[in-house]
């Protein structure tokens, strides 16, 4: 079993970005959490992370085909893009919904996901610890 664990805009710069929002967790540790989780679950993770909207729908589509479960963060696209809902509606295999901070104690504009519409499931608030979460609950799906 693969898992695809996709960061958004923003989220490589983990560590040093609004650490008391985000916590002081690099890109780097994110992708050695998730990746040690995947070896003690017996199932391949890869994590991803990228800027560029198109490169994410790309791998959106990669998953679709490949009918791979997904861990989605899509940072600041969450609140606006339908381009990348429209892209998590063609997934076949679950998809999990992540954000690091509790959005709905932020701006009201972090308050609508596009996204949850379409995912299995959503866990918001929890740090970097809603990843292993979300990657050992689709492993038991
Ligand atoms: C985020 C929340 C978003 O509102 C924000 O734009 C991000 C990160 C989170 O993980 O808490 O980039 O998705």
């Amino acid at each position: 079993m693969k898992i695809l664990v996709l960061n958004g805009p923003n989220l490589g710069r983990l560590g040093t970005r609004e650490p008391e929002v985000y916590g002081r967790t690099t890109h780097a540790d994110l992708v050695a959490l998730c990746e040690q989780t995947g070896k003690e679950l017996g199932v391949d993770v890869e994590v991803r992370q990228t800027n560029h909207e198109g490169e994410m729908i790309g791998w959106l589509h990669e998953a679709a085909d490949q009918k791979t479960a997904v861990v989605l963060n899509a940072g600041a696209w969450t609140h606006y893009s339908i381009a990348i809902a429209d892209a998590c509606a063609m997934l076949t295999a679950p998809l999990v919904e992540v954000h690091i901070s509790n959005v709905h104690q932020r701006e009201e504009f972090r308050h609508h996901s596009y996204i949850s519409a379409v995912a299995s499931g959503v866990i918001v608030g929890l740090g970097v610890q809603g990843y292993p979460l979300a990657i050992r609950w689709l492993a038991e799906q």
